[in-house]
């Protein structure tokens, strides 16, 4: 498995996917002050300032150098702006297992952009970078997210049952597993 920032940048001729850079700083603190990022990346900070933002940014060169991941800024083809991210970390480099996380900014939302990004970058994935496992969790309540796997072809695995811990919220949390396989869609 052999993850580099793709040259040219990915592309459906609707979105594409690029590495971030510092210039991005703006477009993800505005995305990311936003109730329904907090409420489902129960990792990010909130309030989210622009130190975050930037901090988020250099952690993905660092990442990117380090063949921990792929980490991408999912831009809108007809605007030129950023709507998105959508990013995938390496679970286990032997099997080349890789999960993948995005948001995507609320006034963005409901236009198909979320899973044209992931088809286009599960397709790089399992297609170019040699991958053989696309994993996605999202918690069971999280409509949206289930339904974006879904529509991208994702196959639902089942629930994993109090696997994680949101700390908003104080709980253990259900999560639903889906994968993408090389095969898949064929
Ligand atoms: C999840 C998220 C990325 C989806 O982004 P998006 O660009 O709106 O996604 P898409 O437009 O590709 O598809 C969204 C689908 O969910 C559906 N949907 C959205 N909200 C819904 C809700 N509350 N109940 C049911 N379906 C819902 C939409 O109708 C659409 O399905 P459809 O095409 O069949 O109508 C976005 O809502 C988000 O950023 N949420 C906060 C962060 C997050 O949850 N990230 C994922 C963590 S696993």
């Amino acid at each position: 498995m052999e993850l580099l920032p793709p040259n040219p940048p990915l592309s459906d001729g609707i979105v594409s996917l690029r590495p971030w850079t510092l210039d991005d700083v703006p477009a993800i603190t505005a995305a990311c002050d936003d109730v329904e990022i907090a409420r489902w990346i129960h990792q990010l900070p909130s309030p989210y300032r622009e130190s975050d933002a930037r901090e988020y940014v250099l952690s993905t060169e660092v990442a990117w150098h380090d063949r921990l991941g792929a980490f991408f800024a999912v831009v809108d083809c007809s605007s030129g702006g950023v709507v998105g991210s959508i990013a995938v970390h390496v679970l286990d480099r032997e099997l080349g297992s890789l999960e993948v996380g995005y948001w995507t900014a609320a006034p963005a939302r409901g236009r198909g952009l979320t899973t044209r990004a992931l088809r286009v970058l599960s397709a790089w994935a399992l297609r170019e970078a040699g991958a053989e496992r696309v994993q996605l969790r999202a918690d069971v309540r999280n409509t949206a997210s289930l339904r974006v796997a879904e529509k991208a072809g994702f196959t639902r695995e089942g629930i994993l049952r109090a696997s994680g811990f949101n700390t908003r919220e104080g709980r253990r949390i259900d999560y639903a597993v889906f994968s993408l396989l090389p095969g898949d869609g064929k």
